[in-house]
């Protein structure tokens, strides 16, 4: 048996039949044809909670590797091992001046997971700048490769967490990166940020530097203070029962999406219910991040859970709102 506390952020103890360090495709597809176990693929561990024991062998992505394959005049094909470290490849991309996941600086885990929940921050997607996927599929044990359709991406959703779910392992990500970085620094405390420090034409380090500035002053540091981000997705709901919503909360914020939906963000549903800082032993809501939950020290991934559905019957019984999480529950 291995304990998995060390790989995973929310910092919770849970043990795994054993654990691999997969270092190449080579490496993974021998494993798999001359194995019959079931089998768990964990990179990062940012975006999972461990409510029990996993009774499979982990396969731990560990796949590095960034290499050119081709430009064009306006974008350079760049493909990254699923094992990279996300924060890196943003950084790999900014040193080569290569646009387009700047505004994604910091964001905790690997290449590999990025496409799972499409991962998203400050204005931009993954979507936006995927081009394909190579991985392998853990059924027929043979090598598979996803275009951006075949994905289906949305709002923190993807094929791989809808019918493609546990079937397949992201060996590598090919990016469409912008040769000429468009700069995306509408969101709000971007621009702000920017303002203060007296930059009026920013570059792509300039947006990255203000993100990390950003996400450092709101979200809990994992290193420090266990969690794994959102845990519920921002809900989106018609226009309809927006209208019915917004007479009674005027002052609640909210998107229009491009749909005719509305999405309301889950952290003041959250706080407006009363839950922003309050905690049961080590369990607890963020005082800071009201989205965030958190594990003090030694919470158990059901805490986590039993804390997570108090929230949802209180939001839900309050605005007629189900929250739904974006954690990945184990
Ligand atoms: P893991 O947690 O290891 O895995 C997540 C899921 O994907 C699991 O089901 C796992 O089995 C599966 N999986 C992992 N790797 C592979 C693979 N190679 N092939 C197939 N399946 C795989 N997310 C955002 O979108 N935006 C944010 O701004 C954001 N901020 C965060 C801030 C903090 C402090 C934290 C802790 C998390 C945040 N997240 C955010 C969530 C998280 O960082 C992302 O979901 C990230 O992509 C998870 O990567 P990982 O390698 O840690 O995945
Ligand atoms: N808010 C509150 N109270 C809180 C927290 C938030 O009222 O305690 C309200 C505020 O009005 C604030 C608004 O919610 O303006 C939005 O908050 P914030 O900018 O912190 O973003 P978020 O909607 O909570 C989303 C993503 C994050 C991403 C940020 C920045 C989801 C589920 N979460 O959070 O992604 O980093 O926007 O783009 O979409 C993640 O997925 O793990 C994650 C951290």
């Amino acid at each position: 048996m291995v304990d998995l506390l060390p790989y995973n952020t929310f910092g919770i103890r849970a043990a795994a039949r054993d654990l691999l360090h997969i270092r190449s495709d080579q490496q993974l597809l021998e494993f798999l044809q001359s194995n019959c176990e079931p089998v768990f693929i964990l990179g990062g561990g940012s975006n999972i909670l461990l409510t029990r024991d996993v009774d499979a062998v982990v396969l731990h992505n560990e796949i590095k590797g960034i290499e050119v394959l081709s430009e064009s005049d306006e974008t350079t094909l760049v493909r990254a091992g699923g094992g990279e470290v996300w924060h890196e490849f943003v950084e790999w991309a900014i040193s080569h001046n290569l646009g387009g996941v700047e505004n994604l600086s910091l964001i905790p885990g690997t290449v590999g997971a990025a496409p799972i929940q499409n991962i998203g921050a400050y204005g931009a997607e993954l979507k936006d700048v995927f081009h394909s996927l190579e991985a392998v599929n853990l059924e027929d044990k043979k090598p598979a490769v996803f275009s951006k359709n075949q994905c289906e991406f949305g709002y923190r959703e993807s094929y791989f967490k809808k019918a493609g779910k546990g079937k397949f392992f992201i060996t590598s990500v090919t990016f469409a990166l912008q040769k000429i970085p468009v700069i995306n620094a509408n969101y709000g405390d971007i621009r702000k940020i920017l303002t203060d420090r007296g930059v009026s034409h920013p570059n792509i380090k300039d947006v990255s530097d203000a993100v990390i500035e950003i996400r450092r002053s709101k979200l809990p540091d994992p290193k420090l203070l266990g969690n794994a981000g959102s845990f519920f997705k921002n809900p989106e709901i018609s226009a309809e029962i927006f209208s019915v919503f917004s007479e009674k909360y005027p002052e609640a914020p909210h998107y229009h999406l491009e749909n005719g939906d509305v999405k309301i963000p889950a952290g003041w549903l959250i706080e407006q219910s009363g839950w922003k800082g309050r905690r049961f032993g080590d369990a607890g809501c963020h005082e800071k991040q009201a989205l965030v939950l958190v594990n003090y020290g030694n919470a158990t991934g059901q805490e986590i859970v039993d804390l997570a559905i108090r929230i949802q019957q209180d939001v839900k019984e309050k605005f007629g709102i189900l929250l739904s999480p974006e954690v990945n529950w184990i």
